[in-house]
């Protein structure tokens, strides 16, 4: 089914605007995407109607927005086919949710001398959690490498694996390179091994339907803001029965059962891990985003993505100045391509691409020992979603080849 791109279009009031005179062509979607009228209106609407702090009130307001918070968990729980709203804990973002694991699951449960396999692909959020409890308890990190397409090497993973691992913790999608992992395979090679596992899907709900028990994680984390949604709301799904053993992450207001002077109980799930007052409207509103995404379809959007990809990558095949990291093909991969203008500085590219209207993302994308792998201090990266246009992947081109030309000498001189 195609999409009616200029129809959706409609719905993102930002897309239709003008940067340095020029029409807008956001491919910056792997950092944070774009807000539907429908989400930015219901925010709105819960400020003007319905704000008051949940779980606490006994009047209606504060009932109202509690309502809204708990229709978006179970909403949450739904999209991601949890098997309970309870396994859904409402977090500032994935990195957040991340770093719940490390501190909550981790301290407890890891001692000197285990070890947690994670991968060459990982953004900072997946390895410096790790790396900070690794520090504090002797833990050893092992990484599963990458090959020169930056597809995961299975065949060396194996042999990281043994009854000392106890988690494996890895990206379902790249943010630099578009890879997507087998997750299924490394699930089941955890499995094996009696290891726990947790799916960083912050560049994977987005762009795919996701299915928990299908996949049979024990956590699973991602950010709203990368698909629709409010920025300062993230999602970590726990295995109820991990969730139920692990202590409480922050203390505070509403993670308590009872409180003495010295001591307290911790609340039922998922009050225990949720200290303070959260993002009360961004949750109240994520609905809106989900539904959307629900509206079009994970097949349309996956498609809309590849008519993408595979012309932005046809384009910059052509191009010699350019070099390009990951595959080079559009089949099993994401719609995110990093590159460089050899002998040019990344910055330079996105730079230059910005005064022609196109947004990317230039620099380590919180991959530096990534980009140590790749042998580069950084990329520019362009990010597509289901909104955006072929005509935009042409305007991308064309004020590629216009960097091109004007940086000719010093692309010649080969520096970099
Ligand atoms: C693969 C991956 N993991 C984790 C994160 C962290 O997301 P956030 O900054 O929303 O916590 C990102 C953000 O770019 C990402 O791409």
């Amino acid at each position: 089914m195609s999409l009616d791109i200029l129809e959706i279009r409609r719905d993102f009031p930002i897309l239709s605007r003008q940067v340095h005179g020029k029409p807008l062509v956001y491919f910056d979607n792997a950092a944070t995407t774009q807000k539907p009228k429908a989400l930015i209106a219901a925010l709105s609407s819960f400020y003007e109607n319905h704000n008051g702090n949940i779980h606490r009130g006994a009047h209606t307001l504060s009932d109202e927005a509690t309502t809204l918070v708990e229709n978006a968990r179970q909403k949450t729980a739904d999209f991601i086919n949890a098997p309970k709203p309870e396994t859904i804990v409402f977090t500032r973002n994935a990195t957040e949710a991340i770093n719940l694991v490390a501190h909550s699951w981790g301290r407890k449960f890891l001692k000197a001398g285990d070890e947690i396999v994670l991968t060459e692909l990982e953004h900072h959020s997946n390895l410096v959690p790790w790396q900070i409890l690794a520090a504090e308890k002797s833990l050893k990190l092992r990484f599963i490498p990458i090959n020169r397409v930056g597809d995961l090497d299975l065949s060396a993973a194996e042999e990281l694996f043994s009854d000392k691992t106890k988690l494996v913790s890895f990206t379902a999608a790249s943010n630099v390179l578009g890879t997507l992992p087998p997750v299924l395979k490394i699930i089941g090679l955890a499995k094996k091994f009696g290891a726990k596992t947790l799916v960083d899907a912050s560049q994977w709900t987005p762009h795919f339907k996701t299915d928990v028990q299908d996949w049979d994680c024990d956590f699973l984390a991602f950010s709203a803001h990368k698909m629709l949604g409010p920025t300062g709301l993230g999602v970590l799904y726990g295995r109820e029965k991990l969730l139920e053993e692990m202590d409480p992450f922050l203390g505070g207001g509403d993670m308590i059962e009872t409180v003495e002077l010295e001591t307290f109980t911790p609340n039922v799930l998922p009050a225990k891990f949720e200290a303070g007052t959260p993002a009360i409207a961004e949750a109240a509103v994520f609905p809106e985003a989900l539904n959307y995404l629900s509206k079009i379809g994970f097949s349309a959007i996956e498609a809309q993505e590849k008519i993408l990809l595979r012309r932005a990558l046809e384009i910059l095949k052509n191009e010699p100045e350019i070099e390009l990291y990951g595959s080079a093909l559009p089949e099993g991969r994401g719609g995110v391509i990093s590159f460089n203008l050899k002998g040019l500085h990344p910055h330079d590219v996105g730079t230059a691409l910005d005064l022609e209207g196109v947004a990317v993302r230039t620099g380590h994308h919180c991959c530096q020992p990534l980009m140590r792998r790749l042998e580069v201090g950084g990329t520019a990266r362009a990010s597509f979603y289901f909104y955006n246009m072929l005509e935009e992947v042409e305007i991308f081109g064309r004020a590629l080849r216009k960097t091109i030309e004007f940086f000719k000498p010093r692309l010649k001189a080969g520096v970099r």
